[in-house]
């Protein structure tokens, strides 16, 4: 029986830039969601069990998967794990579960383990849950802050020099990623040329909003916000509750708003300031919004870490 007693906790996500274009060679900026997220505590058991709400069967399979990853015989242990984000609904579920669970695998090893020792074993776990994810997830989540990202390899984090205040709204209506991923690969390589352009266009996108980010250029953002979901419905991965959303939101009075994630359903963002967050909260929940959370992405120090 191992004797250890401690908990993890995994946030969630948001992505402000990027989504499905970065699956094909494109980049994303994405930002943790620290108000929602996977908490897993582990705590001594004469067997190894397990008890969370979310699918049993997969959470078993997942953890199975990361003992093995790390040579480790699976413990005699209790794992509790519950979430606060919402499935399949583009706020990053399965990467915090991923994240969490890398984490308590590699504590269990009795290891230290670094962000990117747990983003490399959760990017597994997502291959499990979807395929051939990018890695933007698992990656911000691991590590917890605003990044850029367009490959594995090619990570930076971004350092905000003014908090973001954005408003997660939730359609309600769930959606497969993988489902839409593939969607968007029928579309792109039956029209290449069309694909290539907007990428073009979204990749730019991301660069702009960099800078405007490390500026605290908000209105700028905002307009940048706008722009990406205007590339999404062009893609063929927004919905009419989606769009009905991001139009409530701008009417309001938010300085930009957009879908994020897979789309078809799933959550869309809003960036506001502390005037119009109460404002564009109400007129969410008027446009049919099923679940709105409000999110603040902190500044970062300048002396904190650089990948
Ligand atoms: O699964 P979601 O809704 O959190 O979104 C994932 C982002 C995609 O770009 C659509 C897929 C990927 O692998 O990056």
């Amino acid at each position: 029986m191992s004797d250890q007693r401690f908990s993890v906790f995994a946030p969630g996500k948001t992505i402000l830039f990027g989504e499905h274009f970065v699956v094909r060679g494109g980049q994303a900026l994405a930002v943790p969601v620290s108000e929602l997220g996977t908490t897993g505590k582990v705590s001594p058991a004469a067997e190894l069990s397990f008890c969370c709400a979310a699918d049993v069967a997969f959470v078993k399979r997942a953890f199975f998967t990361v003992c093995e990853a790390i040579g480790m015989a699976p413990p005699a242990i209790e794992l509790d794990l519950e979430t606060t984000l919402p499935i399949g609904a583009g706020l990053g579920s399965s990467a915090s579960l991923a994240v969490a669970l890398a984490e308590i695998a590699l504590r269990l090893a009795e290891r230290r383990p670094s962000e990117e020792e747990i983003n490399q074993l959760a990017y597994r776990l997502e291959q499990l849950a979807h395929g051939a994810p990018s890695g933007v997830d698992n990656t911000v989540i691991a590590y917890r802050q605003p990044i850029v990202f367009k490959s594995r390899k090619e990570i930076r984090s971004l350092n905000l020099s003014a908090p973001l205040q954005l408003l997660i709204a939730d359609t309600g209506v769930q959606a497969s990623t993988a489902a839409v991923v593939a969607g968007v690969a029928q579309r792109a390589t039956a029209n290449s040329a069309w694909f290539a352009d907007l990428l073009g266009q979204a990749d730019a996108l991301v660069d702009q909003a960099a800078l405007a980010l490390e500026n605290a250029e908000l209105e700028r953002l905002g307009r940048l916000l706008n722009a990406n979901h205007r590339l999404l419905v062009e893609l063929g991965v927004s919905s009419s509750e989606l769009d009905r959303l991001v139009e409530a939101a701008l009417a309001a009075g938010a300085k930009g708003a957009k879908m994020t994630g897979a789309g078809a359903g799933g959550c869309m963002i809003a960036l506001v300031d502390s005037e119009a967050g109460r404002s564009v909260g109400a007129a969410l929940k008027a446009a049919g919004a099923v679940r709105l959370w409000s999110t603040q992405v902190d500044a970062v120090d300048p002396r904190g870490a650089q990948r």
